[in-house]
């Protein structure tokens, strides 16, 4: 008996005493600003059309805090900052007492499991139909371009979008700057501010959408002003310290170009150092699609090696690929969209290199408050 406990004490001795397995870089602890990441794997944001009447809803809270870790960074799918905001069902807002209300729970469950949590500030412009729109009318852009294909989801046609008078900028930079104090308000850590996606804030920076004559309009620098707007107002709102922003300047969505991405991408980044923000977050040019990856030979190094503050990218990355990009410098942190959806352990399964759920896209955007949420299975 006591020479069985001593083999047992001798074991974890021996345990003890043994060098420790050298992390995996994307399991490396990082500091962002005050906040003091245990590991660099990231929920990208991350849209599930649950919030019935755009309100976040009681499963939201097990969805987040299932993939919450401690000392992980969560990112809150695209949430409206205002009643023009929204271009599709049951997506949630940030812009009234109720839905401050209604995220704090959700916020709560991220806190309590230690993972810090930002939400995503998001306006669509054009990318909606005037059914989504108070009073129906036509949702707001840079341009009264329609975007000529495909349709919100659940086969919703776009609406012709109606131009912002000039005069009227101002109060949409005015909302994100509510819906910023709204996101501190309802417990969130920060903000990143939704400049990606051909939504909004790219409807104003990409030249083949802008077609403005105005002081929001024509040069490169005309074009990223309301970006800029939105930043500066945001910031002075909630501390640089508590801000990102996230830009996909290759991405084509909702037919959202640029001629010259990179140029449009530096451009951003060397502005942003004005302001301190704390994260810069891109979108990789090969993610086209929600579906399917393509590789391209363009590359976010230039504005990675251009921005002082924490570079964040996503985009079709693995656990191979993504431990690279940390290993090469080439970003600080990676954010995983479908991966982590279905897969609510995923940096857990990373560190034990343990095989993958498969996601399904098929549930990825489905009112159901269970199925394809909260019922992928964590590991053993
Ligand atoms: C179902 C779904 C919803 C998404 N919703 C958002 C969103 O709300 N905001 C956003 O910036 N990107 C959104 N994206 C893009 C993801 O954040 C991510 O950039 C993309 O899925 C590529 O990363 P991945 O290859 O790791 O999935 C969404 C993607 C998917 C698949």
């Amino acid at each position: 008996m006591e020479s069985k406990m001593k083999l047992k004490v001798k074991r974890l001795i021996d345990k003890m005493a043994a060098p420790a397995e050298d992390p995996i870089p994307l399991l490396t602890p990082y500091k962002m600003g005050k906040f003091n990441l245990s590991h660099r794997v990231v929920l990208a944001p991350l849209t599930r059309q649950r919030s019935y009447g755009n309100v976040p809803q009681p499963h939201a809270v097990l969805y987040y805090s299932q993939r919450a870790s401690n000392g992980g960074l969560l990112i809150a799918e695209a949430t409206g900052v205002s009643d023009t905001a929204q271009g599709y069902p049951r997506t949630p807002g940030i812009w009234t007492k109720h839905q401050v209300q209604a995220w704090k729970p959700v916020v709560d469950a991220v806190h309590a499991k230690g993972g810090i949590f930002f939400c995503q500030i998001w306006h669509v412009g054009r990318v909606s139909n005037s059914g989504y729109q108070p009073n129906g009318q036509a949702p707001i852009s840079s341009t009264d371009k329609l975007v000529s294909q495909g349709n919100t989801n659940e086969g919703v046609e776009f609406t012709p979008p109606r131009p912002l008078r000039t005069d009227e900028i101002p109060h949409v930079v005015n909302d994100f700057r509510f819906a910023a104090r709204n996101a501190i308000e309802a417990g969130f850590d920060g903000v990143e501010i939704h400049g990606a996606g051909g939504y909004l804030l790219e409807q104003f920076m990409k030249d083949k959408v802008n077609d403005r004559t105005d002081e929001y309009g024509g040069s490169l620098e005309n074009r990223c002003r309301f970006a800029l707007e939105v930043v500066e107002a945001v910031v002075d709102e909630i501390g640089a310290g508590r801000v990102g922003i996230r830009l996909s300047p290759f991405g084509e969505y909702y037919e959202c170009q640029d001629s010259n991405p990179e140029q449009l991408g530096l451009y951003m980044v060397k502005a942003l150092h004005k302001y301190g923000l704390l994260f810069c977050h891109m979108v990789e040019p090969r993610m086209e699609t929600g579906g399917e990856n393509f590789e391209c030979t363009e590359s976010l190094l230039p504005m990675r090696k251009a921005f002082n503050g924490t570079f964040i990218t996503a985009g079709g990355y693995e656990r191979d690929n993504g431990n690279d990009a940390i290993a090469e410098n080439r970003a600080d942190l990676v954010a995983y969209g479908r991966l982590f959806l279905a897969n609510p352990d995923l940096p857990k399964r990373f560190a034990l290199h343990a095989p993958l759920n498969n996601y399904n896209i098929e549930t990825f955007c489905i009112p159901d408050p269970v199925l394809g949420y909260t019922d992928y299975p964590f590991l053993e």
